[in-house]
C-alpha cells in the first residue's frame, strides 16, 4: 500500500462496514465486524477492541494472534489512550514507556478511544503493525471517524 492509497482504502473499508451495520445497534456486532474488515483490507498484524470494564481493559473481539487479556489503565498504549481519552499514535513501540508486547513482531501501533453517547469511555480500538511508523494522521482521522459511529449504539450499563 502506498501512502496515496491509504485514504481510498479507508473510505472503501468504512463504506463496507457502515453499509453492513446500517441498522445494527449492538456494540458486539460492531466490534466483531470492524476488526474483520480492517484486517482483511489492510493486512494489519492485529486489530481489535479492549473493553473498559471493572476499572480495567479487557480484550474484546479481535483479529490476529493471541492477545493480552486484561490491561490495567496504568499500562500500555491502550491504557494511555483510555486514561487520557486521546488517540495514541506510536511510531516505534520500543520507545514507548510501558508498551505491552503481545506480539514481538509489532513495531508501531495506534489506539483510538471509543465513547458512548453520554461521553463515557466504552472501549479502545487497537491496531498493530509489523512496520515501523505505519500510522499517521490519515489513520487517526479515518479510525476516529469510524468509531464515532459507535457512540449511539445500545451500550449496556457499565459494570
Ligand atoms: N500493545 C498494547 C497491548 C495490546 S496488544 O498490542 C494486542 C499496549 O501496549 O497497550
Amino acid at each position: 500500500m502506498t501512502p496515496a492509497e491509504k485514504p481510498r482504502l479507508y473510505r472503501e473499508a468504512a463504506a463496507k462496514i457502515l453499509a453492513a451495520l446500517e441498522d445494527e445497534d449492538d456494540p458486539l456486532v460492531w466490534m466483531s465486524t470492524i476488526p474483520a474488515v480492517l484486517k482483511e483490507d489492510f493486512g494489519f498484524l492485529w486489530v481489535g477492541f479492549y473493553l473498559a470494564r471493572g476499572g480495567e481493559l479487557r480484550v474484546g473481539p479481535y483479529q490476529g494472534g493471541l492477545a493480552c487479556l486484561r490491561i490495567p489503565f496504568e499500562r500500555g498504549v491502550c491504557g494511555a489512550a483510555a486514561r487520557t481519552g486521546e488517540t495514541m499514535v506510536v511510531p516505534d513501540v520500543h520507545e514507548f514507556d510501558g508498551h505491552i508486547a503481545c506480539d514481538s513482531r509489532a513495531e508501531s501501533e495506534i489506539v483510538v478511544p471509543v465513547w458512548d453517547a453520554a461521553g463515557r469511555l466504552r472501549a479502545v480500538l487497537d491496531v498493530d503493525s509489523e512496520y515501523p511508523a505505519h500510522f499517521d494522521r490519515i489513520d487517526q482521522d479515518h479510525l476516529e471517524e469510524l468509531v464515532s459511529h459507535m457512540q449511539s449504539l445500545a451500550w449496556s450499563d457499565p459494570n
